[in-house]
């Protein structure tokens, strides 16, 4: 997968960032949209969306972990580390947007919108390349039309 996402206006769900694994593609989008939202809301709403966000963000690497974990999927250790780091900068933002400083979360949300194409190019579509083939025995088919789904 090919995604270059350089502006912010092009940080919206398509079918570009399908990667064939359902769970992981439900979750990705959950992902796209609320930074979408974080994204375009004004400061004072951004305590509630990110913590909003910190919940997706912990139940979307707890699910990627585990797939990674209960099928002993060898490379997992560096994408679980990069977990780890992101959701740590997720929870000290979070401390400081709660505080007022509205700054940091912005700038959060701008790494993550850089961060994640290629998060999910090249670790998450590993990932969902190596569960398609242990349930389907190949890896997922992908079409891509260049549309954006909604
Ligand atoms: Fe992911
Ligand atoms: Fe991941």
């Amino acid at each position: 997968m090919t995604s270059e996402t350089t502006t912010e206006e092009a940080f919206i769900w398509s079918d570009k960032f399908i990667l064939g694994y359902r769970p992981i593609d439900e979750t990705h989008e959950e992902f796209v949209d609320l930074v979408r939202q974080m994204d375009t809301a004004p400061d004072q709403d951004l305590p509630h969306l990110l913590s909003l966000f910190a919940q997706h963000a912990q139940a979307h690497f707890d699910l990627e972990n585990k797939l990674m974990v209960d099928t002993e999927f060898p490379p997992r250790d560096c994408h679980i580390d990069e977990h780890a780091a992101v959701m740590k900068s997720i929870q000290e933002v979070l401390a400081l947007v709660n505080e007022g400083q509205y700054a940091y979360g912005r700038s959060l949300i701008d790494e993550l919108i850089r961060w994640f194409p290629s998060h999910a190019d090249h670790l998450d579509s590993a990932l969902a390349h190596w569960m398609c083939k242990r349930s389907l025995g190949g890896k997922p088919v992908v079409l891509r039309r260049n549309l954006q789904l909604r």
